[in-house]
């Protein structure tokens, strides 16, 4: 291994430093496209080039936040004025990252289940990942629930991947966020996301075991405890914060330097609600328990943009308040009515 056990730690730890979250900005290309359509604009790799430079270089992001994942494209662009992002990022204190899943297929003999591929080349891949700046690595699986499903060999496969990951990155001196997904599209439950969540997590955490990968140089981003869309039972913001709490005391090891959880379709305010209710009332937990959203933060931003480059001021002051209030929620400082200032 290049790299030391400590410095695996420490990095992991900087992800996760006080009050500070991570900014996901890694769509792919049919995600970015999607986004892009919201609003009009076409996807071209200049159009995503001029979008994610607005997203780097907010002034002051540096305050909360610690690390950004970009999409291969990405890691690759530059700023109008010719500034490298991965330069521009540590010029802010901001450790670049980088996701390497090549995405989610259908899981074949599984009917409704997926599994990310990306395996295949990793190794040569992250040794060029390296070269070029980054300093941690996120692969995301997907958990579908339905009836029937996730099956134990659904997880086991998707647990299986992301361990591999994991330690592949680990053998580079990367930092691996794991990140499994249990979606939140259908009917199902609160008490049947706790459980569905509770096992994929023990799975996790069971195959990084199994692949030797150093928990103390590992951050897992999860989603939260939280019903179905369409459950018609849905759950207040303290049922939600109090159930995900109980579901990591139960499944995640207390050397993990830190948790940061996905938004997943939430909006941006319910999202820092979640966050900041977890936090809230002097809570201790043996972790960190921060943020790493990518619509619940970028969604406000997109909008005021619209592709339009005299929009990038006004874009850059609705991510910067996002981020602001996402820091006071990993504080449980968060109040709702912080949300004006937002002009
Ligand atoms: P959302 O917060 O939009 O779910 O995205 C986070 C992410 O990185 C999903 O992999």
């Amino acid at each position: 291994m290049n790299t030391s056990h400590d410095e695996l730690n420490a990095v992991a730890r900087r992800m996760v430093a006080k009050a500070k979250g991570i900014l996901a900005i890694d769509e792919s290309f049919p995600s970015i496209k999607k986004r892009f359509d919201s609003i009009g604009v076409e996807s071209t790799e200049e159009t995503r080039r001029a979008y994610r430079e607005l997203l780097i270089t907010t002034p002051g992001a540096g305050d909360y936040v610690s690390g950004m994942i970009l999409f291969d494209e990405t890691l690759r662009q530059s700023t109008a004025r010719g500034e490298k992002f991965v330069d521009a990022l540590n010029r802010q204190g901001i450790l670049p990252g980088i996701k390497v899943d090549t995405g989610s297929k259908p899981l074949a003999g599984f009917p409704g289940e997926e599994v990310t591929e990306g395996l295949d080349g990793l190794r040569a891949r992250l040794t060029e990942y390296k070269n070029i700046g980054a300093k941690f690595c996120k692969w995301r699986a997907v958990i579908n629930i339905g009836p029937g499903i996730p099956t134990p060999g659904g997880i086991n496969a998707n647990a299986h991947a992301l361990a591999r990951y994991a330690a592949l990155c680990q053998e580079q001196g990367l930092v691996p966020i794991v990140e499994p997904e249990v979606m939140m599209e259908g009917d199902h439950t609160i008490d049947r996301c706790y459980d569905v969540t509770v096992e994929v997590l023990r799975r996790v955490f069971a195959a990084l075991s199994d692949q030797r990968v150093l928990i103390e140089g590992t951050i897992l981003k999860t989603s939260m405890v939280i019903p179905g869309k369409k459950c018609p039972r849905q759950a207040d913001v303290q049922q939600v914060a109090d159930m995900t709490v109980r579901c990591l005391l139960n499944t995640v090891p207390a050397a993990l330097p830190g948790i940061v959880f996905l938004s997943g379709g939430q909006s941006a305010q319910v999202a820092t609600e979640h966050l900041n209710a977890m936090n809230a009332g002097g809570k201790t937990h043996p972790w960190p328990l921060s943020f790493s959203y990518g619509r619940a933060l970028q969604d406000p931003a997109l909008k005021t943009w619209k592709g339009q480059a005299a929009n990038v001021a006004a874009a850059q002051k609705a991510l910067f308040h996002r981020e602001r209030m996402n820091s006071l929620a990993c504080a449980g400082q968060y109040r709702v009515d912080l949300e004006k200032q937002a002009a």
